[in-house]
């Protein structure tokens, strides 16, 4: 996390995570309209902590949609059908008897394969289960910081080939699915496509540089061969999923949680079988990556 200055927050209360990395924030009240010095807090507790969580929200699909909109708009939610009525809401359901993988089970930022992927996600938590279901982050900006100097500069000049093939494409994991799911995945030749980011993004807030790359969605480098590729990025998956740059969220519900997909990554653990899990996930638009 970025040092903070003391007394930087007047409206809200801000408690760093004991990692070190994400904050949970008190103080406010999500189901109406934050005045624009509270919301201007809330983006920069955003920015400085990269997961944020705030408790007792009992937020209704409009009052999500409202605080989404006001922290900058929505971004486009591709391949999963939304809910009805609210085109920009994905209900991410999965019900007790499901034996399909549970949605977001691998590591990625999400959308990362649009050409402007989303700035942030907001997912709150209406049905919790009572075991399994955290969603684990990476630091992706701390886990930049710890490579050496030489490494940094080797990475400096590349680009990242991102896809959604993996996952929606024709012969992704959703179009191998044998088990029933809840969720209404749209499996499209338009996945099977890609583009390139650069490797190391700088975050338009923080300045700070982050590795931007993800097993989920980061099928090459552009330039090289599959095999030099996979070694290379084969570090640097292995490098980001360290302990050291993990949080894990653990859930209560009527909680909202905002992460930032510029400079984290996650990853939604299962272990829930036999019980419901049901989260309303909205999108913020972002920028071009740079
Ligand atoms: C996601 O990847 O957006 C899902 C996260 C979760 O369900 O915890």
């Amino acid at each position: 996390m970025l040092k903070e200055r003391k007394g930087a927050y007047r409206c809200i209360e801000v408690t760093p995570q004991p990692s070190g990395f994400g904050a949970e924030i008190t103080g406010l009240d999500l189901g109406r309209p934050l005045p624009p010095p509270v919301l201007e807090e809330v983006k920069a507790a955003w920015a400085a902590h990269g997961v944020v969580a705030f408790p007792d929200q009992p937020l209704s699909l409009e009052a999500q949609e409202a605080f989404t909109e006001a922290m900058g708009g929505f971004g486009h939610d591709p391949y999963i059908k939304p809910m009805p009525g609210h085109p920009n809401v994905l209900e991410l359901r999965r019900e007790p008897d499901e034996k399909a993988t549970n949605f977001g089970a691998g590591w990625h930022s999400d959308w990362s394969f649009q050409a402007t992927p989303p700035a942030a996600t907001l997912l709150h938590s209406k049905v919790v289960p009572p075991v399994g279901g955290d969603t684990l982050f990476v630091d992706a900006a701390r886990a930049y910081e710890a490579l050496s100097p030489v490494m940094q500069a080797m990475l400096a000049p590349l680009r990242a080939v991102h896809s959604a093939r993996q996952s929606y494409g024709t012969k992704g994991v959703f179009a191998k699915d044998t088990e029933k799911r809840t969720m209404q995945i749209i499996v499209s030749e338009e996945a099977d496509g890609s583009l390139t980011h650069p490797l190391v993004r700088t975050h338009p807030v923080t300045g700070r540089k982050v590795l931007f790359v993800s097993p989920v969605y980061t099928v090459g480098i552009e330039g090289m061969t599959p095999e030099e590729a996979k070694a290379i990025l084969g570090f640097l998956f292995a490098h980001l999923t360290q302990d050291r740059f993990i949080y894990r969220h653990r859930w209560r519900e009527q909680m909202l949680l905002m992460w930032d997909n510029r400079c984290t990554m996650h990853f939604a653990e299962g272990g829930y079988d036999g019980h419901l899990r049901l989260m309303h996930r909205t999108t913020v638009a972002g920028d071009v990556p740079v």
